[in-house]
């Protein structure tokens, strides 16, 4: 190996990635692009194929920033590619399989196509295991880089197009937050922004606090000014991104600023639709609720991951909160906000959960009445301390309890969705729906997918959709024009 290669070898180290420090946190801005990097993508084109999370995907229009300023263009498909890159997703084990399926499916355009350059980035990049065996098995795959040097991509792609060894640098110690990157945002209409990165809270089966490092909340007026030029340019709805966003704020040291002050502040921006996530119970302050229900552009959705109703189950999956602690904030929110809608994560199959723990978790559904859930089977993460619990729970019992939990959310997810039955609901129209391109479709408020017929013109609007045919996943309606909107009081 040389010097040179050797600068660009730096392996994860899950070790490392565990360790929470207190050193304080700096903002530092992009640098431009050197010029000799500037015209390194001119004549050529990158696809990025995106799995996980919302904060991947945001990612992903980020590494799209920096590739277009570096020269390169969009590609099609993967045969016109000069550049693919696969942004990976850790949190469960299919995620990772989908992956290592693409590398594997992907190595025949490879030989095809020697100059091509193939990387993967991410979540998985992170993971020690995953990097190995991408050593060991996948010479094909050209680079590697991690989820807390992305800005380092000019550097490290010319460096892979240049070498014939793969290119790895991963960080295991986050970075500091990296201001004015670049983004080439997906959707015209909706935005993500990032308000933190990182995660602390250690919960026994995930990945996440070791695959994005500490917690990190960038300065609310760097926030603010993002969120202000989305409005600007017509942005119809914002999503603010934390893999913990009620943990915003706790580590400014300078500062007394938290979600609750975020989401006030930007309450008073004109942008229509302000969304988030995703929360954690434990830190879901009574000041936050207070400011979710003055309502205005701070939608009536909130996704609020339960995980399991079993006292035990949560204190191994160590939550940090009980059942009547959980259903207690549940109440304070839909007091303050008695229409909101609630959405959830359950992880069924926990190490040795028994059938009536898996009982609680049902009858937490029941009570709760969540419009929707994620429902995951657990999948045990190499290096997490949930992995090491004596887990005799047959895969076919996990099975089991997961459809016996769905059949009944969508029992709840029909029912809700009838007693909208007859009423009128703000969509944000998207545009065709998938299935008939006669239909637009669009969501409320609440996050509902919402199909009717209606003229194109009102693609990228503001429409009010009578719901006329409630489903279990999705609502359809019929367009009322703004004239008939005034005739029924609006
Ligand atoms: N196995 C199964 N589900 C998991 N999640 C996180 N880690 C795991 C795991 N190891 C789920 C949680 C979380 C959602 C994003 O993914 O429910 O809220
Ligand atoms: Fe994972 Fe828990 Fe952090 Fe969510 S709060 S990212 S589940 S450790």
């Amino acid at each position: 190996m040389n010097e040179e290669m050797r600068r660009y070898f730096t392996p994860p180290d899950l070790k490392a990635a565990k360790k929470r420090g207190k050193e304080k946190i700096s903002v530092l801005e992009f640098d431009p692009i050197p010029d000799e990097m500037k015209e390194i993508g001119n004549g050529r084109k990158y696809l990025i194929k995106t799995y996980g999370c919302q904060m991947n995907v945001h990612d992903s229009e980020t590494i799209a920033g920096i590739l277009e300023q570096m020269g390169y263009g969009p590609a099609e498909s993967e045969e016109e590619s000069d550049l693919i890159l696969i942004n990976t997703c850790a949190i469960r084990e299919n995620a990772e399989d989908k992956v290592f399926g693409e590398i594997g499916r992907l190595k025949t355009l490879k030989t095809e196509k020697p100059e091509l350059v193939l990387g993967m980035c991410g979540c998985m990049s992170q993971e020690e295991s995953v990097v190995n065996r991408i050593l060991q098995k996948h010479q094909h795959v050209d680079l590697i880089f991690g989820t807390h040097n992305i800005h380092r991509l000019p550097h490290l792609l010319k460096e892979a197009l240049m070498s014939k060894e793969m290119v790895v640098e991963v960080w295991s110690k986050e970075g500091d937050i990296v201001e004015n990157l670049p983004k080439v945002r997906e959707d015209g209409l909706k935005a993500w922004v990032n308000i933190m990165y990182g995660c602390d809270k250690f919960c026994t089966y995930c990945i996440v606090p070791y695959t994005r490092g500490k917690e990190r909340s960038r300065r609310p007026e760097d926030v603010l000014n993002e969120v202000r030029q989305l409005a600007r340019k017509g942005y119809r709805e914002v999503t603010l991104l934390g893999q913990n966003v009620n943990a915003y704020g706790k580590d400014f040291t300078d500062r007394n600023y938290r979600f609750g002050d975020l989401m006030d502040d930007i309450r008073k921006i004109g942008i229509p639709r302000v969304r988030f996530t995703t929360s954690h119970p434990r830190d879901f302050d009574d000041h936050l609720i207070e400011v979710l229900a003055k309502r205005g552009n701070l939608v009536e959705h909130i996704h609020l991951p339960a995980q399991s109703g079993n006292n035990e189950i949560l204190k191994i999956m160590a939550r940090k909160y009980t059942r009547e602690r959980f259903l207690e904030l549940v109440d304070k929110i839909k007091k303050a906000i008695p229409d909101v809608v609630l959405t959830t994560d359950i992880i069924v199959g926990y190490p040795g959960e028994t059938e009536e723990q898996f009982e609680d978790t049902l009858s937490l559904m029941r009570e709760v009445e969540f419009d929707s859930a994620f429902t995951f089977i657990y999948s045990p993460r190499e290096g997490t301390p949930a992995a090491r619990m004596k887990d005799d729970v047959p895969h076919e019992v996990k099975k089991e309890r997961l459809h016996r939990l769905n059949r009944l959310q969508d029992e709840i997810s029909r029912k809700k969705n009838e007693a909208l039955r007859g009423q009128v609901v703000e969509v944000l129209v998207e545009g065709e729906s998938k299935k008939d391109p006669d239909i637009l479709s669009g969501r409320t408020r609440t996050n509902k997918v919402v199909n009717f017929r209606g003229p194109k013109h009102l693609i990228g609007e503001f429409a009010h959709v009578r719901i006329t045919e409630p489903r279990t996943w999705t609502l359809n309606g019929e367009w009322v024009e703004e004239a008939d909107l005034r005739q029924v009081g609006g």
